[in-house]
Formats: structure tokens, sequence, C-alpha cells
């Protein structure tokens, strides 16, 4: 039996070889680096056994409606699923692929570069050479704060948040925090102490956030939370923008609440180049590009392609979420 895929995006070339070699399928790509209309998508996904979808495609009642009752499986280029209405997926007994794991080396090594980047004013020293700021040296222009002999502060030490972790240490680093729902045995491997939040945040240099975004974690880091960090830390965000509130954030950096912010995450995706957060010295903000490294992407593609085909065969998936 023909099993009908649809594909949101033109993918690595790993993940795409893969479902082109099964005989199974009929795949139809959405083939452009640019995200499929929403009309596009509900269109695509009629009558499909199969999607395959990314970040910025909306997963929810309406393209589950719009696939009908042949879909059995949805799977997705990312290891965060907040973009899928699990609750409705649930309910039509839908599977669902993600890809854990395999990124979570290059999104800690991104978080530890953003990190330096900002405690380290790595942009604003760029743009100094570029335009003629650089007069010359001077005891304390362009000082930023150092890991060595630091606290960071991980909020949530999952996967990802434990391999910022593991990579932090190795600089000094003197206490590692870490608060979240529960304690985490792997925590042992950095020695990390599980706190409260409040102490967290105002004991911490450095403040990572690597949790996922549930009602919980919603605008977690607001006005109150900035309140309590110290002047001199530093906070970084490489898991969801929602997890703050930004007009709060841009609050406490303008004012000196903070020294200094790194979001690799932000909302809306893309920020608006007008936006008041892009105006300030001491915050850097990345184009969420946390797992963009050649071969982790390629690996998450053919991962996609083995968690698809798993579905569609009524078999194990490589990574199946469970939920
Ligand atoms: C990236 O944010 C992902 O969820 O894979
Ligand atoms: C810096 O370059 C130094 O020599 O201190």
């Amino acid at each position: 039996k023909i099993m009908k895929v649809f594909v949101t995006r033109r993918l690595p070339q790993e993940g795409m070889k893969i479902l082109s070699a099964a005989p199974e399928c009929e795949v139809s790509v959405w083939d452009s680096d640019e995200p499929v209309p929403r009309e596009e998508l509900l269109k695509g996904v009629q009558k499909a056994h199969g999607l395959v979808c990314l970040l910025p495609d909306k997963i929810d009642a309406e393209v589950l409606d719009a696939a009908g009752p042949n879909l059995k499986v949805i799977s997705t280029m990312s290891v965060g699923f907040d973009h899928m209405a699990l609750d409705e997926i649930k309910k039509r007994g839908i599977r669902v692929g993600y890809t854990p794991d395999v990124l979570t080396d290059a999104t800690a090594e991104l978080t530890v570069a953003l990190l330096l980047a900002t405690a380290r004013r790595l942009p604003e020293g760029v743009e100094e050479v570029k335009n003629g700021g650089w007069s010359s040296w001077k005891p304390l222009w362009l000082c930023g704060y150092g890991l060595s002999g630091s606290t960071v502060g991980v909020i949530g030490l999952g996967r990802i948040g434990l391999a910022i972790a593991q990579r932090l240490m190795p600089f000094g680093v003197k206490r590692l925090l870490y608060s979240g729902r529960t304690a985490k045995p792997h925590a042992a491997e950095v020695k990390g102490e599980f706190v409260p939040m409040d102490t967290l945040v105002s004991q911490s240099d450095f403040i990572v956030v690597s949790c996922s975004l549930t009602p919980e974690t919603q605008g977690l880091c607001d006005k109150a939370f900035f309140s309590k960090m110290k002047k001199t830390a530093v906070f970084i965000n490489s898991s969801r923008g929602a997890v703050v509130n930004q007009e709060d954030l841009f609050e406490a950096l303008s004012s000196g609440q903070i020294a200094a912010a790194g979001l690799d995450v932000t909302t809306p995706e893309p920020l608006p180049t007008n936006h008041p957060l892009l105006t300030l010295k001491n915050c850097v903000v990345l184009p969420h590009i946390g797992s963009a490294t050649y071969s982790t992407r390629g690996v998450m593609s053919a991962l996609v392609a083995r968690n698809l085909l798993g579905g569609l065969q009524d078999t194990e998936m490589p990574s199946e979420l469970t939920f």
C-alpha cells in the first residue's frame, strides 16, 4: 500500500535520500528553503499518512483536521515540540517523532559561545574595530565578566543543560547551581547543586536557561526574576523565547539592573529589526542557530526520516516522543 507523506521543507540530503529510497512512500515536498505558507500546508497534508515538519510550522487541530484520518505519524526536525498541539495529536492516536540527543552537543556548544560572546562583549568589540572606535589599549575599555571563579545557574538541567554545564566547568566555574521540577542524578557529573529558583537567581553570576517551554516556564524570567539577579550577572537563553518576558528583560538591561543578555531564541522569531532589544549594546541576539552545524542538521534530517518510516510501518521509531 502506498502511503502519502508531506514534507514542509527541503531537508538536508541525508534525510531526503532515506525518504526517496522508501518504495512505500509517495513523498511531496514543499521544495523551498522558506516556510510553507499556511494554505499550502493545509492543502499538502490532505490524506497524508505521514507529516514531516519543522519548528515554524504550527501543528494544531486545523492541520490535523485538514490531514484527516489517514495521518498516523508526525516527525518533527527539532527536539522541542511546543509548536505542536500534543493534546489534539494524542486524541487522534497519532505518533510523534523528534530529534533529541543528536543536537545536544551542537546546542550546548552554541550556548557556551553565546555566553562567552555576551560576557566578554565580542560583538561590541568587533563593531568598534570596524567603526574606528578602537583608539588605543585602555584599562577598562570593553571589560566584561569571566567564568573563572564564578557561580553558574542552569535552569533546566536536562540533556542539553547538562552538556552546557560539562563544557563550562573547565573554565574554572566554582559552583554549579541548577533548578527545575526535580533533582537530577546526572547532576553529580558536574557537581551540580539542586537549589530553589530564588537561590539560583540571586547567587548566580551567569544564568543559563535550558528548560523546555511549558505552562510552568512560560514567562518565568520576568520583572521579579531580573530584580533578584546580581547587577553584574549575565543572562543567557537558548531554549525558547517565551520563557522570557522581553519587555521586562529590556527594562532590566537598559536600567543596568543586570549586566548583559545573550539570546538564541526570541518572541517572535524572527525578531523585527526595529525591536528595542536590538538597540542595546549589552544584548546579543542570535537567530535560533543552536543546532546549526552541517553535520548535526544532516544527522537530524536522517533521524526525522527514520522516525517517519517507523511510524508509517507501525514499527519502532528511533526517537519517539512519549506524551
Ligand atoms: C530547536 O530549538 C529545537 O527544538 O530543535
Ligand atoms: C595584554 O595583551 C597584555 O599584555 O596584558
